[in-house]
């Protein structure tokens, strides 16, 4: 079974001439997940994405998790992260992902992946996403060294238990996460 047999093409980056009226197809791209809460994993990989995409979406999405952060809770904790970085966006959905990025005419979905073990729920979200809308990629980076392990439900399980996650979230975020979870 061949990527290409689903579908999908590789990706070769080449410079792209940039004129006023004509943007690289790479130019934005959306990256979706429940940010329950925002970790370092998260902001590194969102970091690395500006030298690729001039613009990012990150995008609060529904998912089966039970959050303890209400989506504006979430929002709040992103936006302090980029400050007033122009190149970032937050937004929050309730419905479909596909049907938001064809809305806004974004083609690209960024997705991180940490270990072999995210890779077939990374590919069964990014052939449904492709079956809803074709017209739209998925993009993966690889997790960091330093953050490949970290999720936000391990984070809050450490901190629930007097442990210590100042080296896996922002300083803000450890703060939110003492306030609701000690
Ligand atoms: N570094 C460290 N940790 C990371 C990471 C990184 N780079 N990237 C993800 N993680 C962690 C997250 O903290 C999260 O941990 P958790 O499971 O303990 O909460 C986990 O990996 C995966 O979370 P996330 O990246 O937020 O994805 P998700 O699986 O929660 O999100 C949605 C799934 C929201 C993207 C998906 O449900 C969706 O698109 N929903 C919208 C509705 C829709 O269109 N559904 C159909 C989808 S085909």
């Amino acid at each position: 079974m061949s990527l290409e047999s689903h579908g999908y093409s590789i990706l070769v980056m080449k410079p792209t001439k940039k004129t006023s009226n004509q943007k690289p197809s790479l130019h934005r791209a959306i990256y979706p997940g429940t940010f329950d809460p925002i970790t370092n994993g998260h902001v590194d990989l969102i970091t690395r994405s500006l030298s690729i995409f001039d613009e990012v979406i990150i995008l609060i999405a529904h998912s089966s998790k039970n959050p303890i952060f209400t989506p504006e809770e979430r929002k709040k904790l992103i936006l302090h992260c980029f400050k007033n970085d122009p190149r970032i966006k937050v937004d929050v959905i309730d419905g479909l992902l596909a049907d938001y990025a064809k809305k806004l005419g974004v083609n690209v979905i960024l997705r991180g992946l940490r270990a072999i073990s995210d890779f077939e729920y990374e590919f069964q979200m990014a052939t449904m996403n492709k079956r809803l809308h074709p017209k739209l990629e998925t993009f993966f980076l690889m997790a960091s060294e330093n953050n490949f392990f970290v999720n936000s439900t391990l984070v809050k399980e450490v901190i629930s238990h007097g442990g210590d996650v100042s080296t896996l979230v922002p300083p803000h975020v450890e703060q939110r996460l003492k306030e609701k979870l000690c």
